[in-house]
Formats: C-alpha cells, sequence, structure tokens
C-alpha cells in the first residue's frame, strides 16, 4: 500500500513502542515522518532505520512553546502537515486519588495526557492540508470502562469527546479527528509488571496487542480509506471491551 505517497505525517511519542510503529507503518505507505519526542536520542535510533525522509524533533507534550517549535520545524522542513498523531502519553505511575494520589499527581496525568494532545492539534490544525488532513489521537481502554488508573483513565476519556469538538470544528474544512483506544500492548511500559502476557486472558482473542496492530488502525484512521470517519473512538483491544466472558471461561476452567 503506498496511501501516503508524497504526504507528511508528524507522530508524538514515536521514539519507542507504539509511536515507533506508528512512524514505521505511515513510512511503509509511503510518507514523510517528523518524529516529536522528548527522547531524541532514541527517537534517531528509531527515524535511523526510516530513511532521509525521516525529521527527529524534540518536543515535551507538557511545554506549549516546544510544541509550537515542533510543529513549526516539520513544516519548514517539508512544507505540508498531512497528518498529526499524538501517541506521547502515559500513566506516570502515579497513586489514584483514593490511594492518596495528590492534586499534583492528578494535574501532571492531564496535563500529559488530555491538555498535551490538545496543545499538539492547536499547533498543528492552522497548517493541516485543507481538506484531506487528518489527526489520530491515542487514548487507551482506560477511558472507556474501569481498568484502574483514574486520573490517566478520565484523561484518556477526556480525548474522546475533545476529538467529536474538534472534528465538528475542523469538519468543515476537510480535516477528520479521530481517536485509537488500544487495549493492553506489549511495550516497554509493563517491563515492571513481569511483561504483559499475564494479561492476555483477559482478551477473547487470546493474546495482548502488539504495537503493530494499534499502527495499522492508525494508518487506516489517518488515510483517506477513512475520509468519512470523523469524532469516533475506534477500541482497538482485542474484544477486552465485549464482555467479561473470555475471564469467566477461564475462572470456570480454573486457568
Ligand atoms: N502499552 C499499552 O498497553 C497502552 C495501552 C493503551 C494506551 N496506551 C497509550 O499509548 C501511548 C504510547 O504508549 P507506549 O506503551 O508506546 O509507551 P512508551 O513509553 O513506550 O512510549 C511513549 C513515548 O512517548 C514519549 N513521551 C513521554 N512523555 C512525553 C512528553 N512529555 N512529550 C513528548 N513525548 C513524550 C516517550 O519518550 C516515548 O517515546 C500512550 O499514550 C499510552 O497511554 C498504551
Amino acid at each position: 500500500m503506498d496511501r501516503f505517497a508524497g504526504r507528511v505525517a508528524l507522530v508524538t511519542g514515536a521514539a519507542h513502542g507504539i509511536g515507533a510503529a506508528v512512524v514505521r507503518r505511515l513510512a511503509a505507505e509511503g510518507a514523510s515522518v517528523v518524529l516529536a519526542d522528548v527522547d531524541t536520542a532514541a527517537a534517531e535510533q528509531t527515524a535511523a532505520a526510516l530513511g532521509p525522509e525521516a525529521l527527529v524533533v524534540p518536543c515535551d507534550l507538557t511545554d506549549r512553546a516546544s510544541v509550537e517549535a515542533a510543529v513549526d520545524a516539520a513544516v519548514s522542513r517539508f512544507g505540508r502537515l498531512d497528518a498529526v498523531v499524538n501517541v506521547a502519553g502515559g500513566a506516570l505511575g502515579h497513586p489514584d486519588q483514593l490511594d492518596g494520589g495528590t492534586d499534583a499527581d492528578w494535574a501532571a496525568t492531564v496535563d500529559l495526557n488530555l491538555t498535551g494532545p490538545a496543545r499538539v492539534v492547536r499547533a498543528a490544525a492552522p497548517h493541516l492540508t485543507r481538506p484531506g488532513g487528518a489527526v489520530v489521537l491515542v487514548g487507551s481502554v482506560n477511558g472507556l470502562a474501569a481498568f484502574g488508573g483514574d486520573a490517566y483513565s478520565a484523561a484518556k476519556a477526556g480525548l474522546g469527546v475533545l476529538a467529536k469538538n474538534l472534528a465538528v470544528r475542523l469538519g468543515p474544512d476537510g480535516v477528520r479527528v479521530n481517536v485509537v483506544a488500544p487495549g493492553t500492548v506489549r511495550t516497554r511500559v509493563w517491563d515492571d509488571q513481569g511483561g504483559p502476557d499475564r494479561l492476555a486472558p483477559m482478551y477473547p482473542l487470546g493474546r495482548v496487542g502488539e504495537p503493530a496492530d494499534i499502527a495499522a488502525a492508525v494508518a487506516f484512521l489517518a488515510s483517506d480509506d477513512a475520509a468519512w470517519i470523523t469524532g469516533v473512538t475506534l477500541p482497538v483491544e482485542g474484544g477486552v471491551l465485549a464482555g467479561p466472558l473470555a475471564a469467566l471461561d477461564r475462572l470456570a476452567d480454573g486457568t
């Protein structure tokens, strides 16, 4: 597939995990990619495998000026911007509010996972191709049901209605805005919890996700194949939201 030939995509959180898979997928489909991340050393390693049409820019989602500088650097290097994918985010490991979490913990988590993506769209929207531009925000199943992590989950849930508002505002210009909400995905965030596979029994499809599973959905929503889809949250989650039957069956089996 060559859905992004001649197009430019900026991806935050592109150094590691899901974001790295997204830039690999978009580049494989012909995009010039901008890897925007706080970890520029790792982003350079990811970019090295992508060829000359990959640009690394420093970007801290929690700093408005940094986000704006990253977008400006992308536009001045490539002269256009067709897709923006916000992948950067994370649970930050703070305790939940009922377990002693502070207002500062809450604010930091919401700043990274909700305000940060809004900063990215605010900076990028004026530059997006009209018509045909696309925004994809990476949320989480935590924003759709109770999986723990209250501040993180509330922030990820907020992306759904943020996308709807942006979809309505940008729709008349031919710019689409959608969310991909992953279930458990095999990335480094699970390393200190013994890896993600212990959660596989919750999943009707019998396994956790791989970064490439999420990248495929992001690429679809960023492409013209999704030309009439905007304002939606697409769960990409191996069926975990379908219901508790997989876990109940395994409980009954004693597995
Ligand atoms: N891994 C999962 O199971 C899972 C499940 C659902 C949703 N998600 C979401 O997917 C996204 C990517 O997660 P991942 O598992 O690939 O994590 P990861 O830690 O491997 O990658 C996150 C990337 O974001 C970058 N980043 C962190 N803070 C940043 C900041 N302030 N500004 C710019 N970049 C920053 C990191 O350097 C890193 O490259 C996150 O938004 C996460 O909440 C992950």
